[in-house]
């Protein structure tokens, strides 16, 4: 085993009514992206899209994401299937309300009635109709038809680099969203979903979770088993939403994890956006972290120092314990 690097995207919000504010930081992003890269010689294997790729959903959005996404692999030379994408609040469609919906989500109290949503074919993919404009593009962005319904609308993929295999989970906590505030505390991932995508990568040496929202958003009975599900067989957790990039390292009872937000891409010109790149050194058994954030006056991508919180340093190492690393192996 020797090293692994992946970048870490979420929340674009691409809008094509923000386009010169956003064209400006995007630039600035991939400007700074292939700096990093060659300053730090990195070889990234993976780009992870925490959620939150377009504003509103619609096929308007969705065309101007498409283009970035095609721009961005074509700069830094990236395979696109190992680009992984999971979709955020922003990506529903949120006047795909109906009557039917509201009144199952009010019901949405227990474990089982969660379940009994999601195993309900025809009233989930009711639920999932919303992310049609979503599944159009990412089915052009991959080259293959795709549309989400209830028999895929989460991931689970692996792939091998340096003779380690990694499971890819995507989530997608954002099936019942109506996004905004009251969201928090009532979004879904449900145990069905993520006991499915953990047995498709089970015998993956590492296993990658990427979700939109962060555990705090979820509902209290789905919180507790997905954490549960989480500790014992997940080693990393990667999420967006909250467009802040709080590293932790979780020590707990259950087990340890690595969980890394990636702040927001892009939020609006003067408030914080933010992106960072991993490396798991197997052989020095160390995590690094670049936190990247935009500072408008610059016009450039800096040191993140907000979140390092000290600037002598431009990353942020952790050891992994030894119990991890015999997860890991
Ligand atoms: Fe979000």
């Amino acid at each position: 085993m020797s090293k692994i690097c992946w970048l870490h995207l979420s929340d674009m919000h691409i809008s094509s009514k923000n386009s010169f504010d956003q064209n400006l930081i995007n630039d600035a992003l991939l400007e700074d992206l292939k700096s990093q890269i060659l300053k730090h010689d990195i070889s990234l294997s993976f780009i992870f899209f925490t959620g939150d790729v377009a504003y509103t959903a619609s096929k308007e959005d969705y065309s101007l994401t498409k283009d970035f996404f095609a721009k961005l692999c074509k700069q830094l030379d990236f395979n696109m299937n190992n680009l992984f994408i999971v979709p955020g609040n922003h990506d529903v469609n949120r006047y795909k309300v109906s009557k039917l919906l509201d009144d199952s989500r009010r019901e949405l109290n227990t474990r089982e009635e969660i379940k009994k949503i999601i195993e309900n074919q025809e009233l989930f993919d009711s639920y999932l109709s919303r992310f049609d404009n979503y599944s159009e593009f990412i089915g052009s962005l991959y080259g293959r038809p795709f549309k989400m319904n209830s028999k895929n609308y989460y991931f689970s993929e692996t792939r091998t680099v340096n003779e380690v295999d990694f499971g890819i989970i995507g989530l997608n906590s954002a099936w019942s969203s109506y996004g905004g505030r009251h969201d928090c505390n009532n979004i879904y991932i449900s145990e069905t979903q993520l006991t499915d995508a953990i047995e498709k990568v089970k015998t993956a040496n590492v296993k990658i979770v990427l979700i939109h929202h962060p555990l705090s958003w979820l509902y209290e009975e789905d919180k507790s088993d997905v954490e549960n599900l989480l500790f014992k067989h997940c080693q990393v957790i990667l999420y967006g939403h909250l467009h802040r990039a709080d590293f932790q390292i979780v020590n707990s009872i259950k087990g340890e994890q690595i969980i890394i937000p990636a702040g927001a891409i892009y939020t609006g010109r003067r408030v914080s956006n933010s992106y960072n790149i991993t490396t798991i050194d197997f052989e020095n058994k160390k995590i690094s972290i670049l936190p990247r954030r935009y500072y408008d006056g610059a016009r450039k991508f800096l040191t993140d120092i907000e979140t390092l919180g000290n600037d002598d340093i431009s990353s942020f190492e952790v050891k992994i314990s030894e119990e991890m690393m015999s997860n890991i192996k």
